[in-house]
């Protein structure tokens, strides 16, 4: 048999393990995996290692972020970036905007993808309302039509729901079969303390992290775990930045409960101090959680060798620093409070991860794969389709060439930011090469093909792995 394409010459990382074989593509899906294999593409991968392209199941393309307010990427440079960084699927949220129902906003956001991606994606609901209609109609109707996921959160005005709301979410994701995802800080005990800080003058940036201590996420952590079993369903506790909040994963999971965890790149590389940077520089770190201390980055590296953490994405949540719709907005320089909440990411999460995981002997090829594509593929419904290298799935392959060394470079990448909080992060091991459906969109960091990225329906959660 002729392949379309043949990918030979790599170290294959499958579900099960690490192979040396071929690959045999034909109609955008793995029909081969082999020797000699013959195809009417071939791809010399020689050298290169080849990992299920990578799902970043949490990003923020286009989201409403507040009046003047408006996020870097489109779903143009958003997926053009994830896709450069060797990601084939991302999930963002669909927010409802002011006045918007979620059917509204889901339809707003898949007309803003339609014909612009250059990976598949899906979207996560962000569920902000409880009403009869949000929770007896729309909720049911879409997770019936593939969403199967949502976010809670605990925090942002606007966006914060009380504990009652949440388990009458709850309710609903244990009728329909859906994934809950919560962001878990404390938001009367950040309000208490952003007023006293700047009540003392403490408005600059290295503030946001100082009102937004490790017992705000610990206890939102522990009181969602409460929550859900209360509810009895199970849970993603969504970047998760230190140890102590961890810990209430690891316990929650020790009393029988299903809890699922996702950490980022900044709670193992960035610290509060980068909120501190010179004048107003410390704004290009700000996000929610905020980095901590280098002393939490070991504890979170447990979590992740270790298992606590099923889920490593990026967070990306993008805006432009020398704007006034971005970093720099109105009031941003007079109170930490007024900085957009965010960080860019899509683009060099996989690279740090695997630099700083794989190559520092911390994990292994399938760990990594794991935490990168597979467990993301399982827990919001797209495996076996999406995830792994095997036999009847997509082919999404990332290559990568594990000695090219390189540094992080705000001029190399292709998000729609203005800087990346990584600027100068030695990297060895890059993504050369990243495969869509058989078709090469992205290679050596730049985009090689026409957005051919669509959108995916999703199944119900896997939650037995
Ligand atoms: O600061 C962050 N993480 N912004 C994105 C929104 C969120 O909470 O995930
Ligand atoms: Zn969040
Ligand atoms: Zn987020």
């Amino acid at each position: 048999m002729t392949h379309d394409t043949v990918i030979t010459g790599a170290r294959v990382v499958t579900a099960s393990g690490t192979t040396q074989c071929d690959i045999g593509i034909t109609g955008g899906k793995i029909v081969t995996l082999g020797t000699d294999l013959k195809g009417a593409e071939v791809i010399d991968a020689a050298g290169l290692v080849a990992l299920p392209g990578g799902i970043d199941s949490h990003v923020h393309i286009s989201q409403p972020s507040g009046p003047g307010i408006e996020m870097a990427d489109d779903f143009t440079s958003g997926t053009r970036s994830a896709a450069c960084g060797g990601n084939t699927t991302v999930l963002p949220f669909s927010l409802p905007d002011e006045g918007q129902t979620l059917r509204e906003a889901v339809a707003a956001y898949r007309a803003k993808a339609e014909g612009n991606c250059l990976t598949d994606v899906s979207f996560h609901l962000i569920v902000k309302q409880t009403d009869p209609v949000t929770l007896g109609q729309d909720l049911p109707a879409l997770i019936q039509a593939g969403y199967t996921s949502f976010k809670v959160f605990m925090t942002y005005a606007g966006l914060a729901v009380s504990d009652r709301q949440i388990l009458d979410v709850m309710a609903v994701a244990k009728e329909q079969n859906a994934m809950v995802m919560v962001h878990a800080e404390n938001e009367d005990a950040i309000e208490f303390l952003r007023d006293k800080a700047e009540r003392d003058g403490e408005t600059g940036p290295y503030h946001h992290a100082t009102t937004r201590p490790v017992p705000v996420e610990r206890e939102a952590t522990h009181r969602a775990i409460s929550l859900a079993e209360i509810a009895g369903v199970p849970l993603t506790i969504v970047h998760v930045s230190n140890g102590e909040a961890t810990e209430e994963i690891v316990r929650a999971r020790q009393r029988g409960l299903t809890v699922f965890a996702e950490t980022c790149p900044q709670y193992i590389t960035l610290t509060a101090q980068d909120l501190d940077r010179d004048g107003f520089d410390g704004a290009k770190y700000v996000c929610s959680p905020p980095p901590r201390t280098s002393d939490e980055w070991p504890k979170i590296w447990s979590g992740i060798e270790q298992g606590a953490f099923d889920l490593f994405s990026s967070d990306h949540c993008p805006f432009r620093f020398n704007d006034p719709s971005g970093k720099d907005a109105p009031g941003a320089r007079q109170s930490f409070r007024n900085i957009p909440n965010g960080i860019p990411g899509v683009e060099t999460r996989l690279p740090i991860l695997f630099s700083e995981g794989v190559v520092k002997g911390r994990l292994s090829f399938e760990r990594f794969a794991a935490i990168t594509a597979t467990n993301h593929a399982k827990l919001y419904g797209l495996f076996p389709r999406k995830g792994a290298i095997m036999v009847g799935a997509d082919a999404d392959i990332t290559l990568w060439d594990p000695g090219l060394s390189k540094p992080i470079r705000q001029a190399d990448l292709n998000h729609g930011s203005d800087y990346t909080p990584w600027e100068g992060f030695e990297i060895t091991g890059w993504p050369v090469r990243t495969i869509l459906r058989g078709v090469t969109v992205a290679k050596d960091g730049a985009p090689v093909s026409a957005p051919i990225g669509t959108h995916l329906e999703r199944e119900a959660p896997d939650v037995l792995f």
